[in-house]
């Protein structure tokens, strides 16, 4: 099928080599006559596995690039709407971009298209975009609207879009519904997963699709619905995760036996410094809106917001705790993005506590494999120094912050990180390290939901410190002694 991806953002690339890989002639348009180019030059502008193999074997050939909807929509038979939907002042997201390229479309219609909505939005903005399509001139026999809302993970996008646990179709004619059909035929019959050179399925996840098919409205509510119940998975181990903190249980066997419950899953049950991204935070905010119009008191989702906020602040006082004063002190920082394996630094945690730190005088270095250009948008050089490796940042350091969850960060080489630091303190907002493991190798390690390790293989003078939350905050809230004792116990061994 001949399709144009209109907005060259995250999930118009990402889509757009994927349609292109599973067989479609793909037109990806932006109104960026820059990022055009960079495209048409074989540049990808975003950090994501896969994707530059993927442009690289269909640039030119099954996909082109251009800056003209109507050009593109004139030699298409569907177009996927893909642009940005940031957030407005009021929480509620801002879509005139979506507006304005539905009456860019509109002009070059002059048969029956397909215009797919793929981009993050509230419930019923179908409904505005088959308007504002008629508005500018469509006829109504040429205009059907469906809904298809993307699932992809940052980082894992391109196998999340060939290997998808559903696909959801939200269409309200019979032309949407064959036109989705056809276009998800290569993945819902199994076709491209025979073909030579197909990606591999990643481990772990299967190539089984289930087609989900619901009216436009439906599929709109599943996307907002799904990323705001994720955001609230999270919010709440978190919470539990500060209970499991003050009272010396460990959040990691906490997880593990509530995720063994198939009706709540272990997915999505990390604790840390909070979600970041340019989606959950958005979303959930978008959601809270979509309810407030309709009237409906969605106020757990405020609370979701919060308890995310207060996560990162709960950090800093983390650090503060083990640190005392901040003011003068030499930290160092692993990770920028908002997860592992993006250079995305949208409303990233690590940039927030960091920002935090530095009101408070603190010196930061940082290492990010992947996101450290985008953080000097936000940190130029002075503001803070960046690190070539995570043992630079680590070097002559009063503590170090494991801020994102990079997997490369997990297997570094304690002994070595532990000869560089001038402090042997680690506080991990990702639990990315064992605790008798960083406490075997000399660390004051700190994490999140789990008792900060004293061994009796530590200096002796480490035994009477009673730095850090979990004492700290047993003591504020009154524990009961014998418990406190207990604690301590536990921690020793
Ligand atoms: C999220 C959803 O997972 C996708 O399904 C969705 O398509 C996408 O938003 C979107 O709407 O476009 P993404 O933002 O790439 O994907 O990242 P996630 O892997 O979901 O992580 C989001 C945030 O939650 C990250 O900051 C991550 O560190 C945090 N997180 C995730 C946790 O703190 N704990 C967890 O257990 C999982």
């Amino acid at each position: 099928m001949r399709i144009a991806v209109v907005g060259a953002g995250y999930v118009g690339l990402v889509s757009a080599a994927c349609l292109a890989e599973i067989g479609h002639d793909v037109i990806l348009v932006d109104a960026d006559v820059n990022r055009i180019a960079d495209l048409n030059r074989g540049e990808v502008p975003i950090h994501e596995r896969l994707l530059s193999e993927l442009l690289q074997r269909h640039r030119c050939q099954r996909l082109t690039f251009s800056s003209s909807v109507s050009a593109a929509v004139v030699q298409s038979e569907a177009v996927f709407i893909t642009v940005g939907t940031p957030q407005a002042d009021g929480g509620e997201p801002d879509l005139s971009y979506v507006e304005s390229v539905a009456a860019e479309i509109a002009s070059a219609i002059s048969e029956p298209k397909l215009v797919v909505e793929k981009s993050t939005v509230p419930v019923c903005t179908c409904e505005s975009i088959r308007k504002v399509l008629l508005l500018h001139g469509a006829e109504l026999s040429h205009v059907s609207v469906a809904s298809n809302p993307e699932f992809l993970r940052e980082g894992t996008a391109v196998t999340d879009f060939l290997y998808p646990d559903r696909i959801v179709m939200g269409v309200d004619d019979d032309f949407s519904a064959a036109m989705l059909y056809s276009i998800y035929r290569p993945l819902t019959q199994g076709t491209y997963y025979q073909q030579e050179g197909a990606i591999p399925c990643p481990l772990g996840q299967s190539a089984t699709i289930q087609t989900i098919v619901t009216n436009a409205r439906s599929a709109e509510l599943i996307k907002h619905a799904s990323n705001a119940f994720l955001a609230m998975k999270i919010s709440y181990i978190n919470v539990v995760a500060n209970i499991a903190e003050t009272v010396g249980a460990d959040i990691d066997q906490v997880c593990a036996g509530i995720g063994a419950d198939p009706r709540i899953g272990p997915e999505f049950l990390k604790a840390g410094i909070g979600y970041g991204g340019s989606c959950f935070p958005k979303d959930v905010s978008a959601f809270h809106s979509v309810a407030e119009q309709c009237g409906i008191d969605f106020s757990l989702l405020a609370e979701v917001t919060r308890i995310n906020t207060q996560q990162r602040l709960n950090f800093v006082k983390k650090v503060r705790n083990a640190l005392w004063t901040l003011r003068g002190k030499r930290i160092g920082a692993l990770g920028l993005a908002f997860k592992g394996g993006t250079d995305d630094i949208r409303e990233s945690p690590a940039i927030a506590i960091i920002q935090d730190l530095l009101k408070e005088g603190a010196s930061v270095c940082a290492y990010d494999p992947a996101a450290m250009l985008k953080a000097r948008e936000v940190f130029p050089a002075g503001s803070i120094q960046y690190a070539d490796n995570e043992y630079e940042a680590a070097t002559r350091r009063d503590a170090l912050l494991v801020l994102t969850d990079w997997r490369q960060f997990g297997v570094l080489d304690l002994l070595k990180l532990r000869a560089v630091m001038k402090l042997p303190i680690v506080i991990d907002g990702r639990n990315l390290f064992n605790p008798s493991q960083m406490a075997a190798a000399g660390f004051l390690y700190y994490s999140v939901g789990r008792a900060l390790q004293i061994t009796e293989t530590m200096p002796s003078l480490w035994h009477g410190i009673h730095f850090g939350p979990p004492a700290a905050r047993m003591a504020a809230t009154g524990w009961p002694d014998n418990r406190r004792g207990l604690h301590k116990e536990l921690v020793s061994t």
